[in-house]
């Protein structure tokens, strides 16, 4: 097993893997002991539903878990994050769950580590990758549809500041799902092969299977964004919300912002919180397999 920084290093077979693991834990057939294994999460950007449920995982799986604050870390003393991460090596760290607001940095440091006896795990970074959102996406809708290869997926929002959208479309991709992205022009980023793109709501939605809204990043906009003609415009209601479509969505929610609060309190809306269970399960499987891969 090697880092998992994004979704590109893992191969179908290897995605499919982690998926009949999840399951295995889901459905309590797999029970895994690493009493030997020691990991530390390291979160610089906030975090609920991610760095609580590897911290769940973890314990399912017996892990010794570390919580590394960089408040009261040497980090105030001037160490750099190099130096932090080797000597967290050296300390006997299995794994660094770590999330940062960086694009490359956990990339880059992975590749750095000097002993070499540390696995990263990439629990967000930037607007450019967040592998186990996309793998329990994956997880929570091959379940409810076994096949995605004919389905479609219309994801809409705030795309260009996405780490959420660009894994999902990374991931799907490989399973041949069609992929729909929603947005104002402001928000569409860069354009992915393969991605059909929409500024029209009423057209996107047509025939879509799911609806994956996303949160807008306040904290990663710098120009002025138009809120209202946002949500006149690109709102998920019970309205415009496609008959039986599955509803997903990362979190956290702005209500009323992406997502009228009333579709949160419908049927649909409860497959959001399945996509925040099976996180644990997700995230269980990708830890074991890298400890099983050492003999912890
Ligand atoms: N989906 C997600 O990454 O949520 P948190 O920011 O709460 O971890």
């Amino acid at each position: 097993m090697k880092h998992l920084i994004n979704i590109e290093d893992l191969t179908v077979e290897e995605i499919n893997k982690i998926y009949f693991r999840a399951n295995e834990f889901e459905k309590g057939i797999r029970k895994s002991n690493h009493i030997n294994a020691h990991c530390v999460n390291m979160f610089f950007e906030n975090s609920t539903r991610t760095k609580l449920s590897f911290e769940m995982a973890q314990n399912k799986l017996h892990i010794n878990k570390y919580d590394f604050n960089a408040d009261t870390s040497s980090l105030n003393k001037g160490e750099d994050l190099y130096d932090t991460i080797n000597n967290l090596s050296a300390i006997g760290m299995n794994i660094i769950v770590m999330r940062h607001s960086d694009n490359n940095l956990i990339k880059e440091l992975s590749s750095k580590t000097y002993f070499q006896e540390v696995l990263f795990i990439n629990a967000g970074s930037g607007s450019n990758s967040h592998p186990t959102q996309a793998l329990l996406d994956f997880y929570t809708m091959k379940k409810h549809f076994l096949d995605l290869s004919q389905k479609t997926i219309t994801i809409v929002g705030d795309i260009a500041h996405s780490r959420v959208a660009h894994s999902n479309i990374a991931l799907l991709k490989k399973y041949g799902m069609k992929i729909r992205c929603l947005a104002p022009e402001y928000f569409i980023g860069e354009k992915i092969d393969g991605v059909e793109y929409f500024t029209n709501l009423k057209e996107a939605f047509e025939n879509a299977d799911v609806i994956m809204a996303l949160r807008i990043q306040k904290e990663r906009i710098q120009e002025h964004i138009d809120f209202d003609d946002y949500i006149k415009n690109y709102q998920i209601t019970k309205e415009n919300l496609p008959y039986g479509a599955y509803l997903m969505h990362p979190g956290p929610i702005n209500k009323d912002v992406e997502i009228k609060a009333d579709v949160l309190e419908t049927q649909n809306a409860r497959t959001i919180l399945t996509q925040a269970r099976n996180g644990v399960y997700v995230r269980m499987a990708i830890m074991d397999m890298m400890l099983a891969s050492w003999g912890l």
